[in-house]
């Protein structure tokens, strides 16, 4: 059998036959939500590509805009998010305040461009206007995509490594977040570290209930940490890294409460819904550690100390169907939750929880050794202005990945063109698993 490639999918033909019999599904047809990001972070716009949301979902820019202000929050950000002030103009697949079944596009404006058109202008005669960036930053994407993409400016690397794309990803985060909320999924994060300053989080034992209220404390505290004293623990050490020039990382916790139970598969490494969180987290620039439920913790314990116990309960309701604000529970529950609610690759009904560590902001006031990409000197790194501390709006954009990732798997199992064909199909596997 060959296999050959075939824009999003495949045909596999069989050898003796040569006749094309057989749709074969690649990772990327196996994603019902598709989507793309494009712009640089000084050029004048950034641009967001989302298809599969289903015709009739209410949405407007106002809930997409207060994700993107609580990304540009934050204890310890640059002075770039002093000049943006974000928001998502809705260029396509809305219409009325509805969706349309059509890709949906966004734009936001970059209104720090005012200071860059020329210096990024798409017109060559704009070429030179600004002198190149040669000394590339140690931590940064600089030398090794200079070298691969064969730049001698570093600035045609740097602006579409920089994280100021995120802001696009929180934008399309902000939709499939809409989308999930009509089921009652809610999705949220918290910080619970920041350098060595860390909170006890003990998420493998609390309820739904306990998540969002730490959520709703961590949206009062300047760095997104729901333990006051830490909190403020964590703000004098950013102070201290700040005086000295230098950065900090940290962790955060993205959970998802509400999920159903069966979204992923254990049937391919690539329908695993684990690995796909895993995916979608790491992607974030400067995380470099994704933990599921207890993570790297149950590698320091015995078997019987995080393993959920399966238990039954008689009662069950389908959300929708009787009172729409009860959270689904199968009949089937844990009184722990070491594994973050996904087992096999599937969610198991129980809240995904998700943790990430980000490596401490890489750009620093202290200067770093580097090489100068053309003399081969040795210098000291290129400094502009930068964050100290960014894992409060990591946070952030972790939960518009994770709204991605399940809202993507949600659609999957439910698909369908329509918002009441997806709440048909979604209505009738509840009822079903109810019953199971
Ligand atoms: C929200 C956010 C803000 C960031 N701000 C900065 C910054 O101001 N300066 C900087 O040097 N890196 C910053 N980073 C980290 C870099 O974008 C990242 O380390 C770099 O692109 C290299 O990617 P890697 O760390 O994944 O290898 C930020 C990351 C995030 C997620």
């Amino acid at each position: 059998m060959i296999i050959f490639p075939y824009g999003f999918c495949q045909f596999a033909v069989p050898v003796q036959s040569k006749k094309p019999f057989y749709l074969w599904y690649t990772s990327r047809d196996m994603t019902a939500l598709r989507y793309f990001t494009a712009g640089e972070s000084h050029g004048k716009a950034l641009l967001g590509f989302l298809e599969g949301i289903p015709a009739g979902l209410p949405i407007s820019s106002a809930d997409i805009d207060r994700d993107l202000k609580r990304r540009q929050g934050g204890y310890g950000r640059g002075g770039r998010m002093k000049i943006e002030s974000d928001h998502a103009d809705i260029l396509s697949g809305v219409r009325w305040g509805k969706t349309i079944g059509s890709p949906l596009s966004l734009l936001i404006e970059n209104r720090d461009f005012a200071n860059w058109r020329e210096g990024m202008s798409s017109d060559g005669i704009h070429e030179g206007s600004i002198p190149p960036v040669l000394k590339p930053r140690p931590g940064h994407a600089d030398l090794a995509g200079s070298m691969k993409y064969s730049q001698h400016d570093i600035r045609n690397i740097l602006e579409r490594s920089s994280a100021r794309e995120t802001a696009m990803r929180v934008a399309l985060g902000g939709v499939a977040k809409k989308f999930l909320s009509e089921f009652n999924v809610r999705i949220g994060s918290f910080v619970i570290r920041i350098g060595s300053r860390q909170t006890v989080s003990g998420s493998h034992d609390i309820s739904e209930k306990k998540l969002m209220e730490l959520f709703r404390k961590a949206e009062d505290s300047p760095v997104r940490c729901p333990d006051d004293t830490a909190s403020e623990k964590m703000v004098r050490l950013i102070d201290q890294a700040a005086k000295e020039g230098n950065s900090l990382g940290g962790v955060f916790e993205v959970f998802a409460a509400g999920v159903p139970a069966g979204l992923g598969s254990h049937v391919q490494w690539d329908r695993k819904l684990d690995g796909r969180f895993a995916q979608a987290l790491m992607s974030i620039q400067a995380i470099k550690g994704v933990e599921v439920g207890f993570g790297f913790g149950m590698g320091e314990r015995f078997g019987a100390e995080v393993m959920d116990e399966i238990c039954y309960q008689t009662r069950g309701s389908v959300p929708g169907a009787r009172n729409k604000n009860v959270t689904y529970k199968t009949s089937f529950y844990r009184k722990t939750n070491y594994a973050g609610g996904i087992e096999g690759g599937m969610t198991n009904g129980m809240p995904v929880i998700l943790r990430a560590a980000m490596k401490p902001i890489p750009k620093l006031r202290k200067p770093l050794r580097s090489v100068h990409i053309i003399t081969k000197k040795s210098v000291e790194a290129a400094y502009e202005r930068s964050d100290i501390c960014a894992v409060p709006a990591a946070a952030v954009i972790g939960e518009a990945m994770v709204a991605l990732t399940i809202a993507s798997a949600f659609l999957e199992k439910f698909g369908g063109d329509s918002m009441d064909e997806v709440k048909s199909n979604y209505q009738s596997y509840m009822k079903y698993i109810n019953n199971f």
